[in-house]
């Protein structure tokens, strides 16, 4: 009798061992065992992998490979001047790429790119250093096709110092795990102690995945894993089911500006909790005007009367969370139709456009580009201060419109 039992608890912890090996391929995601990490959604949802992963939530942080890093580093185009007797170079060393800084030709400091940030208009890097990640001085604009100062750098020193913290992590990536180190020296000051956040480079989970948005998944894959034929969501939060300023808010996390009092840290932000758990607005900044076209679009839309007064519109009015913007403008056209059937402009206003363009092109009259204040570079050699340009979210009647 006691050698059946032990023989049937054999077979059945074997049986259990091997379907767990099934369904886990070993991967440990470092936001801890409640995640499966991209990778596990593709064999279900081809359709929204594919088109996340070419999008630039997913390259908002990535390992600085040489495919993935814009900018030139040969054919003196890799030189940024910063005087007569100092200069930085991109240079690629032994399959690494680096900025290297030259004091009358002798080298003074090499560090070489490791994290980067984005891809579609500009570029920036970092490097690695006693737990923290410190901005590289130059980065890559699109527009320019070239190396210019990083946005807020001088163009006549050189810095290597800027720390790029928790904060820029906390919107461009799914995970950075920190902890407070007491030590003595480059620290603040905390209940009379000194103590610094460390962050772990081996917590870092690149760019902003499937379960960023979604929150934790891996019940959701074991249960569709053993019961292929359930056709009903499990164990995940349905957007369709969120009321309209909680699908906001699951955008607005990133996308409503860095200038409110931090309640919680936004990596622990789940889709269906209210951001005003998260934040507390500083005095002043809810009903300011002037937010920037970088970093708000969710504040600059807010104030338009679309947004106000049509109780419906949200950030996937006009977007697909998966897909990067349409560069397609005429795709925003049908958008705006679809509200605002038979919209009749009034006599100047037809009379100085194409039918067609009026038809085709409300974004470029009501959704201009507009300059950034948040965000200036300069070029190598160059005392003019360039500005960032980025397409307003306040959608409305401009000035220039009406010629
Ligand atoms: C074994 C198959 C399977 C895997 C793996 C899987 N899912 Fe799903 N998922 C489903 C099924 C089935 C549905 C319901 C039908 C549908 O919406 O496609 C679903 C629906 C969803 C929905 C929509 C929920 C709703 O009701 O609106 C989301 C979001 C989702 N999955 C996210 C994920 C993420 C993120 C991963 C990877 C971490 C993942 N799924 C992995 C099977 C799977
Ligand atoms: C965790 C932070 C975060 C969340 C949550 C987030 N975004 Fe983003 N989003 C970003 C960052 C960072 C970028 C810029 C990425 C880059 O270019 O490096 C971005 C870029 C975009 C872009 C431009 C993509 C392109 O290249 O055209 C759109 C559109 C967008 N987000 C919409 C949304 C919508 C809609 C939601 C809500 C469903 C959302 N985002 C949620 C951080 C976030
Ligand atoms: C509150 C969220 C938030 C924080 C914090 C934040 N970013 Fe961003 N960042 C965004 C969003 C959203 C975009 C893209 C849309 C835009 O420009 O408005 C973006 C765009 C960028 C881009 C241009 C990306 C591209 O593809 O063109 C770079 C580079 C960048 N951020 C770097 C940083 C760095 C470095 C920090 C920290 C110093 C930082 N960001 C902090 C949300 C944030
Ligand atoms: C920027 C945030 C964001 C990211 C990243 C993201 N999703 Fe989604 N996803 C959403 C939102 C928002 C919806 C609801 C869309 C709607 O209601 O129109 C959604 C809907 C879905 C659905 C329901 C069907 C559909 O397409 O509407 C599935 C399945 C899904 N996502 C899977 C994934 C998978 C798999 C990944 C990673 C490859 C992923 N999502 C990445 C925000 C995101
Ligand atoms: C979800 C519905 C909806 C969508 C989509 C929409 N709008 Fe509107 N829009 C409205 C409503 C409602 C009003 C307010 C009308 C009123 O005041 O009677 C409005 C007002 C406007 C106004 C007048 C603004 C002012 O300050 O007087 C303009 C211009 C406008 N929309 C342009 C656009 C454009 C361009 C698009 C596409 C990019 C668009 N709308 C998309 C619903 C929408
Ligand atoms: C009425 C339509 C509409 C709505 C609603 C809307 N957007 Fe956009 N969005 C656009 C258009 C148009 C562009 C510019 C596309 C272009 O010029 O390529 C854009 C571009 C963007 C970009 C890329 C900026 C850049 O220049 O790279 C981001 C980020 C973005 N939207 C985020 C959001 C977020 C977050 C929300 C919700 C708060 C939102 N959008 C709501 C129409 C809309
Ligand atoms: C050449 C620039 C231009 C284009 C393109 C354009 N508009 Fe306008 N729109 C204007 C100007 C200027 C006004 C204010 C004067 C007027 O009503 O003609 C206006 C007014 C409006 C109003 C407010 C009307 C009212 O009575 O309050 C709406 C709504 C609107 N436009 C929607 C659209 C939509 C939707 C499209 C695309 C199908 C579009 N516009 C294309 C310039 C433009």
């Amino acid at each position: 009798m006691k050698i059946v039992r032990i023989l049937f608890t054999l077979i059945v912890s074997i049986a259990f061992l091997t379907s767990c090996k099934n369904e886990d391929d070993n991967y440990i995601d470092p936001r801890g065992t409640d995640y499966a990490g991209s990778q596990s959604c593709i064999q279900c949802h081809q359709t929204q992998y594919e088109n996340a992963f070419h999008s630039s939530h997913f390259k908002a942080t990535s390992p600085a490979t040489k495919e993935n890093i814009l900018g030139h580093f040969k054919n003196g185009r890799n030189t940024f001047v910063y005087d007569t007797e100092t200069k930085l170079v991109m240079e690629e060393r032994n399959d690494s790429l680096y900025q290297v800084l030259y004091k009358n030709g002798k080298e003074v400091e090499a560090h070489p790119f490791e994290v980067i940030f984005g891809t579609k208009h500009a570029q920036t890097s970092a490097f690695w250093q006693n737990h923290y990640t410190y901005e590289l001085p130059v980065s890559y604009y699109k527009s320019l096709n070239s190396w210019a100062t990083s946005p807020g750098y001088s163009a006549s020193k050189v810095n290597f110092e800027r720390k790029i913290d928790k904060e820029c992590y906390g919107c461009h990536s799914s995970n950075i795990a920190s902890r407070y180190v007491t030590t003595s020296s480059d620290s603040i000051t905390f209940m009379n102690q000194e103590v610094e956040d460390f962050m772990n480079p081996k917590t870092l989970v690149y760019g902003i995945d499937c379960e960023r948005c979604h929150g934790p998944a891996k019940q959701h894959v074991q249960k569709h894993l053993k019961f292929p034929d359930l056709k009903i969501a499990q164990n995940i939060t349905s957007f369709k089911k969120l009321s309209r300023q909680q699908k906001i808010d699951a955008c607005a996390l990133c996308h409503s500006g860095n200038d409110k009092l931090k309640v919680k840290s936004r990596f622990e932000f789940k889709p269906g909790d209210d951001l005003l758990e998260y934040f507390r607005g500083v005095p002043g900044s809810n009903d300011s005007i002037h937010f920037d076209v970088h970093g708000n679009q969710l504040g600059l839309l807010s104030q338009s009367k679309c947004f106000k007064k049509s109780e419906t519109m949200d950030c996937m009015t006009c977007h697909n969370p998966h897909a990067n913007a349409s560069q397609n403008l005429v795709s925003y056209s049908k958008i705006c139709m679809s509200c605002h059937q038979g919209i009749k402009h009034n006599a100047t206003t037809v009379k100085t456009t194409s039918a067609s363009i009026l038809a085709n092109n409300c974004v470029e009259c009501h959704m201009p580009k507009k300059m950034s204040n948040a965000i200036t570079f300069q070029l190598s050699q160059n005392k003019n201060k360039s500005n960032y340009i980025l397409r307003t979210h306040k959608i409305g009647i401009y000035p220039s419109n009406k010629k």
